[in-house]
Order: structure tokens, then sequence, then C-alpha cells
């Protein structure tokens, strides 16, 4: 794929850097941009492929040009070092192939033109003698891994780090009734301890055996977990307060209960339509704002897996990265605050929360539930049983709570960061 791909899936992986890191959402924006979708599938991946790379490893990347620069190189110039060198070591791209598309994609543009001769001496150099590979955190902005180090310890930082780093393996989840260990033969891959199948297969998942049947649908193993802890059970009416693209929702649905899905994004509960359709679940879908939701309606159990800054899955979206600051934190600590309360009022005496993100930060779980706990005597925590819920042993902590860390299973791929509690509402008097 590599070696044929040429300079506009290159100039198309260029593109999907700018656009992530411009705004948060650029890269999936960009990945439907008319030049993207004209490229061949194989072009498209190539560049896609690049861009993710480049992000993921950014701060290892620059470190090792400016190991080779003698002064920092005009910013387009840099572009196209990045590009070279991130093919050069992530991707299996030829070195002679890596340097001379860059170097003619410098020719191209008045920019650049005049830098041919340094990007292809700094990249052949390299390409030569590679330099030492950066530590875990080069790729983490100083804030964010001191932030990590402080709540989880050095070495667990690094291992999150460690996981930003690398490709996640895609996993599916089962309807009930059919068994992983069967799926196997046609998708080769690791059953996990919650039944989660991790399949090492790539390309485009829409033509894998199984898709059109609708038995599974992606899904990380982490993120299988929080509707787990909800427990529910054939028959009770369940609310999935923020619902789309609807993993979580189609996890519910399968359990037999009634599932009211409800997101305030109309595109995004498209997704969570054609998944249903797929799979041949059924739920009732709302388009309505939670915290403004005219339906009196309590329930048995309630998900609230909120928006966050979804800092636990930087290995799949690493423009989170150049999106991020402090402010952004306590920004959605506001809005999961607000969630929380409109969650609450829609569980039934005697009815169960449960409250996730994909955040690593404190703010936005444990923070969270403790002062949800406050506002809210009437609900308590309930302990969750990890082995129950296809957690690691280890996510277990607090006062009962679950947090899922990207380090944990490393010898099996890793997981997304997840932070999942249950509590539960006194019953009526
Ligand atoms: C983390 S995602 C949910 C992922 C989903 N549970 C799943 O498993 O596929 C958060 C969702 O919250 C929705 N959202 C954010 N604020 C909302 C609000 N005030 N009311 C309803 N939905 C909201 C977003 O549109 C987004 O789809």
């Amino acid at each position: 794929m590599s070696a044929t791909a040429g300079l506009p899936a290159r100039q198309a992986a260029m593109r999907l850097i700018e656009a992530a890191t411009l705004r948060r959402g650029g890269l999936d924006a960009a990945l439907n941009e008319p030049a993207l979708r004209a490229l061949s599938p194989e072009d498209r991946g190539f560049a896609r492929a690049l861009a993710m790379a480049v992000l993921r490893r950014l701060g290892s990347i620059d470190r090792t040009l400016d190991s080779r620069l003698q002064r920092p190189p005009p910013e387009p110039v840099r572009r196209l070092l990045r590009i070279g060198l991130a093919q050069m070591l992530y991707l299996d791209t030829p070195d002679f192939a890596a340097v001379s598309t860059t170097v003619k994609l410098a020719e191209r543009d008045n920019a650049t033109r005049p830098y041919k001769a340094l990007i292809n001496a700094v990249l052949r150099g390299l390409a030569r003698e590679p330099a030492p590979e950066p530590s875990p955190e080069a790729d983490i902005p100083p804030w964010l891994f001191a932030r990590w180090a402080a709540q989880f310890g050095q070495a667990e930082a690094e291992g999150i780090a460690l996981n930003a780093r690398s490709e996640p393996p895609t996993d599916l989840s089962l309807k009930p009734g059919l068994d992983a260990t069967d799926l196997v033969e046609t998708l080769p891959g690791e059953v996990l301890p919650g039944g989660s199948l991790r399949t090492r297969r790539g390309g485009d998942v829409a033509a894998w055996p199984g898709f059109e049947t609708g038995g599974w649908w992606v899904q990380d193993a982490a993120a299988a977990v929080p509707a787990r802890l909800l427990d529910v059970q054939p028959g009770e009416a369940v609310l999935d307060l923020c619902a789309a693209p609807g993993g979580k929702t189609l996890q519910l649905a399968a359990t037999g209960a009634t599932v009211t899905a409800l997101d305030r994004s109309e595109p995004r509960l498209r997704r969570l339509r054609a998944n249903l359709e797929r799979t041949g679940l059924a739920a009732e879908v709302v388009v309505a704002d939670a915290e403004a939701w005219a339906d009196e309606r309590q329930f048995d159990a309630v998900l609230l897996d909120a928006p966050c800054t979804a800092t636990g899955t930087l290995r799949r979206n690493p423009e989170v990265l150049y999106a991020l600051g402090p402010a952004e934190i306590a920004k959605l600590a506001d809005v999961q605050h607000r969630l929380l309360d409109a969650a609450a009022a829609r569980v039934r005496p005697g009815g169960r929360l449960v409250y996730s993100v994909c955040s690593l930060e404190r703010e936005e779980g444990e923070t969270q539930v403790l002062a949800f706990l406050r506002r809210h005597p009437d609900f308590r925590l309930t302990p969750a049983r990890p082995e129950a819920v296809g957690a690691p042993r280890d996510a277990l902590m607090g006062d009962g709570w679950l947090r899922l860390l990207p380090g944990q299973w490393p010898e099996r791929g890793g997981l997304d960061g997840f932070f999942a509690a249950r509590l539960e509402r006194t019953p009526a008097a």
C-alpha cells in the first residue's frame, strides 16, 4: 500500500493533519471532504494512517527533527519533514519512497522549494542513523502528563502515554446467543473476559463477515463495561440519556429491556438508528436536550454516558491532544454536573443510575460522583464487581467505582480509559 501510494495521498494526509489540529472533530469532517473521498480506498487508508501516525507521535517526531536541525525551519517545511519521518518510523514505507515523495512535494510549493536539499539531507540522515526513541511522555502535552502522573503515579502515566501511541485493536460486542468462540473462525482474535471479541483484522469493518447480518457491533471492551454495570433485566424500562452513536444502546436493547435512547444530536442519532436496523434490535429514539426533555417518565435504570474530554481514547482520537486545555476540563465538568442532576430526576425510587465517561480526569469522574452524592442524599454508591462486568480486577477503586486505564491489560493490547460508577436511589417509603 505505502510503496504505491502517491503524492495525492500524502497531500491528503497533510490536509487531515491540518484539519485535526485546527479544531475538535476536524479529522472526521476532513475525511468526508470531496478531495479525500475521490481517492482510491487504498490511498484514503494510507492518508488516514499517515495522519494518525503524525498526530499520535507529533512530540517524538518534532524532538527527533530538532535534534538534526540547526535552527527551526519554516512551518511548511516542518510539516513536510513530519510526514516524511512518520512514514519512515511508523509506517512500512521504504525510506527511499518516503524521502523522494517528500522532496517531490517540496518542489511543488514556492514556500518549500528552496528547502528541498535540506529536507533530503535531514530525512536521508535519519534513515542512515536513526535518532533514539523519545520517552512515552514526549507525545503528551506536559500539563496533561503531569496531571496523570499526580493522579495515577509515573509508571501508570507512562502506560497511558504508551497506549496513546498505539494502533488500537477492534473489539466486537456480540448479540446474545452468538458465541465469540464461533466467530473466531471467521474473524481471528481473542475472546476477552466480558465476552467481547478482540480482533486484529484491519480494513473496512462493513466488509467483514457477519456485518450485514448484524450479529455484532464495534465497541471497545472498556466501553462495554458501563452498560453491564447497570445490570438491566428483561422487561425493565431503561433510559440511555446520551445515547448516540449507540454502542451502549445496543447492549441495553439486547438484554430484552424496553429502551429509550435520547441524544440531542440528530446526525449522531442517524448512526444509532442505522445500528439498530442492522442488528434488528429495538429502542425508542428521542432527539432532545437531556436537561429540557418535556417528558415526565421515570425509569428502572438510567445510563448517563456523558460528553467528556475523551482523554481515555487518545489512541483513537489523537486530535483531542490539540484541542484540549485545562479550561475545557472545567467546562465539561460543569456540563456533566448538570446532566447528572437531569439523569437523577429520571430514576424511579429504588431504581439505579450508571454514570460513565471516557475521560481520565478526576474532575469528570470521581469528583462528579462525590459531589453528586452530596447533592442527592437519596442516592448511594453501590460497589462494582469488576469480574461481573468484564473489567480488569485493578479497575476497582475508591468507594467502589471503576477506573479502567489504557495501560491495563497491556499484554492484550490495552483498553480505552473509562470511569463508571453505579448509584442506587432509595426506594419510596
Ligand atoms: C460520549 S457520547 C455518548 C456515546 C454513546 N453512549 C455510545 O455508547 O455510543 C456523548 C453524547 O452526548 C450527547 N449530548 C451532549 N450533551 C447533551 C445533552 N444536553 N442532551 C442530550 N445529549 C447530549 C452528544 O450528542 C453525544 O452523542
